[in-house]
């Protein structure tokens, strides 16, 4: 887990990157892959899971309440489930590492069970807000006690009582959130009657398009208000084959590599492109990258293409804040994009980046401003004035934050910069692409 020793890294740019990449499987879909293969009766195959700390803390976390899940010398993950609202007692503490998609997802399956599970976690997971997720599904009848120590009485380590049977509930998403929609969705399962999330702004549809595959029945309406997603509830979900696809977060940092360093020309295989997830490329494409989508198809019930990306001038843009949720993990990696970029960027309407693995709004600017970049920090984002393509200074410590996106951000700054740049502990890369450094010592010339 992320709390083992600090790993400081130097790094300093270096000649062109070319070749192929294969990003690790989606950590959203990997989550929920386990969970849902978790509650179906009989025998799921998983491909492609993302084998990172964040999903290993999930499958820990299942095995603990009773689901059978090895993994095969063959790297298939086979899950025998409990059956919905069979989820047993955990014996221990669930330990969540660094990983919120954990917790909050865990908290609505356990929502709807009569169990009582305390949820820990590193420095960074308890600092996090669990109110959004603890305000619905306290609502639904389960109750939430922080433990003496924890920084407030919404944060980890919270111990939750489950209810059987939960109440059915219609609730509208006070902030646009995947993990919120999720954890309702997924009391809702073991609930009678129908629950409803109301989305007004829309978030990744992992979620409704796999336990749709999973046999629930999950309706999904366009209305004024917003989405208007409902499950019906005591569901039972038929054990499936599920092939995960490579992750548009991981590929994020490809993207921008190949884009901001000159001669550099990178093939990204099997990335996902659920259009919910997909903004990243639209906002580069407005500042002038050169990505290319190749051989489109279907893999697992998600779009899939691999992308072509070669360096390109970049221009500074407004990013438009609609597109906000569908590259909300992506904003650290195009800040630095727009640190490279000719021009201004202005990158607002994205407060959401203050409660993420760590404030990345804060935490980027100050990055960002200790290798050279002019930026400038907004409540809602960052505005920063790029280089026109010339290196940034470096020759900086930077502080990763327990953060693994701000460490990937920064070791693809540090390929732009003139001299190297120090951060002060790499480990967090590992809850989410554990081969990072390894692709890069592969790709770079
Ligand atoms: C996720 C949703 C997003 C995202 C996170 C994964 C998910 O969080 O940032 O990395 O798998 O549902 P929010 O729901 O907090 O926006």
């Amino acid at each position: 887990m992320t709390s083992s020793a600090p790993r400081p890294l130097s790094l300093s740019a270096a000649g062109p990157l070319r070749g192929t990449v294969r990003v690790p499987g989606d950590k959203s879909i990997s989550h929920r892959a386990l969970m849902f293969a978790g509650l179906a009766v009989g025998e799921s195959r998983i491909t492609g899971l993302l084998e990172g700390e964040d999903v290993l803390a999930t499958a820990a976390a299942m095995r603990a309440m009773g689901a059978d899940i090895e993994r095969g010398g063959d790297g298939v993950w086979r899950v025998h489930g409990v059956g919905v609202g069979g989820l047993l007692q955990p014996r221990t503490a669930l330990e969540m590492g660094n990983s919120g998609t954990s917790t909050r997802l865990l908290m609505g399956l356990i929502a709807s069970h009569p169990i009582t599970a305390t949820f820990t976690g590193d420095a960074s997971l308890s600092s996090r807000p669990m109110g959004r997720v603890i305000d619905p599904l306290s609502q639904m009848g389960a109750e939430f006690t922080a433990s003496p120590g924890a920084k407030g009485s919404k944060c980890l380590p919270l111990t939750m009582r489950g209810i059987c049977p939960a109440v059915p509930i219609e609730y509208r998403l006070p902030v646009a959130s995947a993990q919120v929609k999720s954890a309702v969705l997924l009391a809702g399962l073991n609930t009678p009657g129908i629950t409803r999330v109301i989305e007004p702004v829309p978030t990744r549809d992992h979620s409704e398009r796999m336990l749709r595959g999973f046999g629930a029945d999950v309706s999904v309406e366009q209305t004024p208000e917003g989405r208007i997603i409902a499950i019906a509830g005591e569901a039972e979900l038929r054990p499936q084959q599920i092939e995960v696809p490579g992750d548009p977060s991981s590929a994020a940092f490809w993207m921008v590599a190949a884009s901001i360093v000159p001669g550099s020309e990178l093939t990204i295989a099997n990335v996902g492109l659920n259009p919910t997830r997909a903004g990243l490329i639209q906002a580069l494409r407005m500042m002038g990258a050169d990505i290319t989508e190749a051989q489109p198809r279907t893999v697992g019930g998600e779009p899939v293409a691999d992308l072509i990306v070669r360096h390109a001038p970049l221009t500074g843009i407004e990013v438009p804040p609609e597109i906000a949720p569908s590259m909300i993990d992506e904003y650290p990696i195009l800040f630095v994009a727009a640190a490279l970029a000719r021009g201004r960027t202005i990158a607002r309407g994205a407060e959401e980046l203050r409660v993420k693995e760590s404030d990345r709004i804060a935490t980027m600017a100050a990055a960002l401003t200790a290798a050279g970049a002019h930026v400038e920090e907004v409540p809602d984002g960052l505005i920063i004035d790029g280089t026109d393509g010339d290196p940034l200074p470096g020759d900086a410590q930077i502080a990763s934050k327990l953060d693994h996106r701000i460490a990937m951000s920064m070791t693809v700054a540090a390929l732009a910069c003139t001299r190297p740049l120090t951060i002060d502990d790499v480990a967090p890369v590992g809850t989410s692409y554990p081969d990072f450094y390894q692709t890069l010592d592969a790709v770079r010339r």
